[in-house]
């Protein structure tokens, strides 16, 4: 069984966007949820683009299932996960300018700087995943630094513009992941993930659990708008 740990944010990028209240992520972890995903991951940037400290908070106090937070190794961003005690962290190369995150982290050019946050965040009883492309030399750069889990970067397999490219790239995630796994890793996966193209990755053994945001909260919009509109109309008297 593959667990689907729902990315929220673009919930709280829609929010963003108008410098209004809603829609907000903290409703949409119960709906997440409901419809049987088995955790919440949310990423707290150092620029606050869209998940912001207040969602942090209220939705460590309301989740029912597991609290993924994505962070930077940055000290301002590590001493709210310390304070925040979510189930796990996964640290993340962030860059302002980028619209999402870009590649893995290079653990195994910053072994003592990783073994260090790792540690600071296990101290506050925190699991830790590392987010890293599907290679050998981060894999056990990963086991090196102290992480519990590695989450193997899908962006080149979704991006992949040919069948056999994406072979290739499959072929890398499925070595990786047996990989950890020999190690004691967890294994984890996400990054770009569609329902085109989720299978053959949910179906990898050794990956236990994807991180999924963009697709569904984008199909969120479209399976949920003839709704939307019904309920306007009906708002407005005209129904
Ligand atoms: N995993 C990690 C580490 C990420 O940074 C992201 C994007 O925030 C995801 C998974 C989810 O990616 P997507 O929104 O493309 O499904």
């Amino acid at each position: 069984m593959t667990r689907l740990h729902v990315n929220i944010d673009h919930i709280a990028t829609l929010r963003q966007a108008r410098g209004v209240n809603y829609p907000d992520p903290v409703f949409g972890v119960s709906v997440v949820e409901m419809a049987g995903a088995q955790g919440i991951t949310i990423h707290l940037r150092e620029d606050r683009r869209h998940i912001v400290d207040r969602d942090v908070a209220l939705i460590k106090q309301t989740v029912g299932t597991v609290l993924n937070l994505e962070m930077a190794a940055a000290d301002e961003i590590i001493d709210i996960a310390k304070q925040t005690k979510p189930d796990l962290c996964t640290l993340v190369p962030e860059k302002r300018e980028e619209r999402t995150t870009e590649g893995g982290l290079v653990v195994a050019g910053d072994l003592a700087r990783m073994k260090a946050v790792v540690a600071t965040l296990h101290e506050s009883g925190i699991r830790v995943s590392l987010f890293i492309d599907p290679v050998e030399r981060e894999v056990r750069a990963s086991k090196e630094v102290g992480a519990d889990i590695i989450e193997l970067h899908t962006g080149d397999y979704c991006e992949a513009e040919s069948a056999e490219q994406r072979d290739v790239e499959l072929n890398k995630l499925r070595a990786a992941a047996t990989l950890g796994k020999s190690l004691g890793l967890n294994v984890a996966a996400g990054h770009g993930l569609h329902y085109h193209n989720v299978r053959a990755v949910a179906d990898i053994p050794e990956v236990e659990e994807l991180n999924i945001g963009h697709s569904i909260i984008a199909r969120a919009v479209f399976v949920g708008l003839e709704k939307a509109v019904t309920q306007m109309l009906e708002a407005m008297g005209e129904k």
